[in-house]
């Protein structure tokens, strides 16, 4: 019998799933308005200097065009935090990509073509993109992304690492990597009566109508902003890209209604992207294997735009028992694109150098590489000395090798082939942050029966209507389709961004104390209710994001089994097996699949993901599809996400940890421990692509 879809973690369809497929769900661009423009920006073609002159008269002649907007005369913005944003402020090119300018016409082919005829001139200055550990301009950031200290130290590693019995002293290299979400970072503007409406493709809308208010210096109340269908963002749209301003700006101008939808090949240098990390891992142990001393040693590159460091030695602090300890960050500042927030920021690059640095210390030691991190496992947190709130990383691994058949493996490397293929099994482990931030829900009880829950969650994709739903349902005792739910727009009560996998925890928790004092008023009083229902509302303001004792993360275990070609260099992985425990799971469907997703982007990370910062050029070389390789059908086996349940009652009222990043985390090291395992090669530069894997198993 199937349970019914109410029961907690049931696996309920997403509630907007036939909107999608039938192609009614509207997007930022799909808003019916009449008069509506499009745009078309035009990026900067040097990587550093001035703009001298724009020329617009060209475009201005093209039918269709209604105006361009530059720096001489876009609308002036208020400062704000954030200095991507500062658009046609002025002549200043801070990389190539940057925007000069924006052509506003009646149609989109009109808003392309008077793009092409703009001509700009511009006096080129040198430029440098390219990041070394050495670069001069390196230095240490006060903090890195996320407000983490830049470096922290515990005992003398230095002099622990030159004792120890058994060492490992190896660098490994993460590109950039861009998100390219489905949907291109679109917004639509318009201005009617002193009030701006802004449908826009964002992870938060409520953070896109602040960054509005300040840069326009305008009253919050006079802006709205819809986010309600997102087709995807991993991070590049948990913050306002310029599509916002640009849109608004443009809106101001013409006083019609405007969509800047960014055609995909500019969003590498817009919307941010994931660093590049160099990574020098220093690993001591004793012969049991017990961590001596443990250094994790990253540069990345910010641009002159903005610092941004991407925090890629955080994970190290968390995960295991070492008796000294240094984690610490550089950052190169480069005529680069600003990078960003990208899926599992930090932990994505930074566990794929850790885990693979255990993999070779278990191979030093001649150690199973799962009894390995088993001996490492902490009894608090290594860094700050916290009990952790619940953590199954053990349990994880332990689960994982059952299920993956780890015990079967050889040991020893390159012993398997079949025909011109090696074959090679891998492991590695997984942690992400437990994250919450204040937010509100209103619940309202109405005559018919029905209930509304009304919260501006945002839904980029992961079911987080349908979560919200089954939370209220679970907490009223009511079938699930009683539960109509709202999400998705500043109309609504104001809820933190999709963002460090902290949507479900941040917004989960007012809806479920909402629906706990409802339920409490629907049980005291007897009758009809009034012609409005009944209403409740809670606020988690300095509670969810207070101080914790308690260290909250959640863990995994990934196990990996890859084909390596040795005529043609190709590597495909043949099995994929994650373990997690994350709390409890509130939605078998929509967990499965971001932990699923998460593993294909990790796949896709270890395999065929990789930008190319052009030193002649200064951009990404990659800025497309075609060039940029995400994962095909073909690419994927058939992939398994299993979770161990957590009780864990020092997180929220559902018990949940985050799930949307961890999927990602230790998926690239896994599978290129899997590259070792049959190859019997150390390759620590990502992508593994057919070239190098070629070179690393020729010597060449
Ligand atoms: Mo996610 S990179 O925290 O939006």
């Amino acid at each position: 019998m199937p349970e019914p879809a109410t029961a907690p973690g049931a696996p309920a369809e997403r509630r907007e799933g036939r909107l999608k497929v039938t192609g009614s769900a509207r997007y930022a661009a799909e808003h019916p308005s009449p008069g509506r423009l499009q745009a078309w920006p035009v990026p900067a073609a040097v990587a550093r200097g001035r703009v001298t002159r724009i020329d617009t008269a060209a475009a201005l002649d093209l039918p269709g065009v209604v105006t361009v907007l530059t720096p001489d005369d876009a609308p002036r913005l208020a400062e704000s935090d954030d200095a991507t944003l500062a658009v046609l402020q002025d002549a200043r090119v801070p990389h190539r990509g940057w925007f000069v300018a924006l052509v506003v016409a009646e149609s989109l082919e009109a808003a392309r073509d008077g793009a092409a005829a703009v001509h700009v001139a511009y006096a080129a200055e040198e430029h440098d993109v390219t990041l070394t550990e050495t670069h001069p301009a390196g230095y240490v950031p006060e903090q890195a992304n996320g407000g983490y200290p830049a470096v922290r130290e515990q005992g003398d590693p230095e002099a622990a690492f030159a004792s120890s019995e058994t060492r490992v002293d190896v660098r490994y290299r993460v590109p950039p990597l861009h998100n390219h979400p489905m949907e291109p970072h679109t917004t639509t503007a318009h201005w009617e009566d002193g009030r701006l409406t802004v449908h826009t493709s964002s992870q938060g809308s409520g953070v896109v109508r602040a960054v509005l208010a300040q840069l326009f210096e305008l009253d919050e109340e006079r802006i709205t902003v819809h986010a309600e269908h997102v087709g995807g963002g991993f991070g590049s749209k948990g913050t306002p890209r310029p599509d916002v301003v640009l849109a608004v700006m443009a809106a101001l101008r013409t006083g019609r209604p405007v969509t800047v939808a960014l055609p995909r090949r500019f969003l590498p240098a817009v919307v941010g992207h994931r660093a590049p990390t160099l990574h020098r891992l220093r690993l001591g142990a004793a012969p049991d294997g017990r961590l001596t001393s443990l250094l994790h040693e990253v540069t990345t590159h910010t641009s002159h735009v903005k610092e941004f460091v991407e925090q890629a030695a955080t994970p190290a602090r968390v995960m295991y028992a070492a008796a000294s300890s240094r984690t610490a960050h550089r950052v190169v500042p480069l005529d680069v694109p600003t990078p960003s927030w990208m899926r599992a920021p930090g932990e994505a690059p930074g566990m794929y150098a850790l885990e693979s640095a255990m993999d070779e210390l278990a191979a030093e030691l001649g150690m199973d590489p799962v009894d390995l991190r088993v001996a490492n496992e902490p009894e608090t947190e290594p860094d700050s000395g916290k009990p952790f709130s619940s953590r199954h990383l053990v349990e994880c691994l332990r689960e994982g090798a059952r299920r993956f058949d780890w015990d079967r493996r050889d040991p020893r490397p390159r012993t398997w082939a079949e025909g011109d293929l090696l074959i090679g099994t891998g492991v590695a482990a997984a942690t992400y942050p437990v994250m919450m931030w204040p937010s509100k829900a209103s619940a309202r009880a109405l005559p018919d029966g029905t209930f509304l829950v009304r919260i501006n969650a945002a839904d980029i994709g992961t079911g987080s209507r349908t979560v919200l739903a089954q939370i209220a349902a679970d907490v009223l005792e009511v079938p699930l389709e009683r539960v109509r739910i709202e999400v998705g727009s500043t109309e609504l009560p104001a809820a933190s961004l999709a963002g460090g996998s902290s949507g479900t925890a941040s917004w989960g928790w007012p809806v479920h104390e909402a629906c706990t004092r409802l339920a409490a008023l629907l049980g005291d009083r007897s009758g009809p209710l009034p012609g409005q229902g009944l209403a409740t509302e809670a606020d988690t303001a300095g509670r969810a994001d207070a101080d914790s004792p308690y260290a909250r993360h959640a863990f995994g275990a990934h196990f990996a089994e890859v084909a390596v070609d040795t005529v043609t260099g190709e590597t495909r992985v043949r099995r994929l097996l994650g373990v997690y425990a994350a709390g409890r799971i509130l939605n078998a469907r929509t967990a499965r699949s971001q932990f699923v997703g998460g593993m294909v982007m990790g796949l896709g990370m270890a395999l065929t993901e990789g930008s190319t910062v052009d030193a002649a050029f200064g951009d990404f070389t990659e800025s497309d599809l075609a060039s940029y390789h995400v994962p095909a059908h073909a690419d994927v086996p058939d992939i398994e996400a299993h979770w161990v349940d957590e009780d864990d009652p020092h997180l929220n009222p559902m018990g949940s940890k985050g799930i949307g990043e961890i999927g990602i985390v230790g998926t690239a090291a896994a599978i290129g421990n899997a590259a070792h395992h049959a190859t019997g090669v150390r390759f620590r530069e990502l992508p593994l692509t057919p070239d190098r894997i070629l070179t690393g198993l020729t010597g060449r």
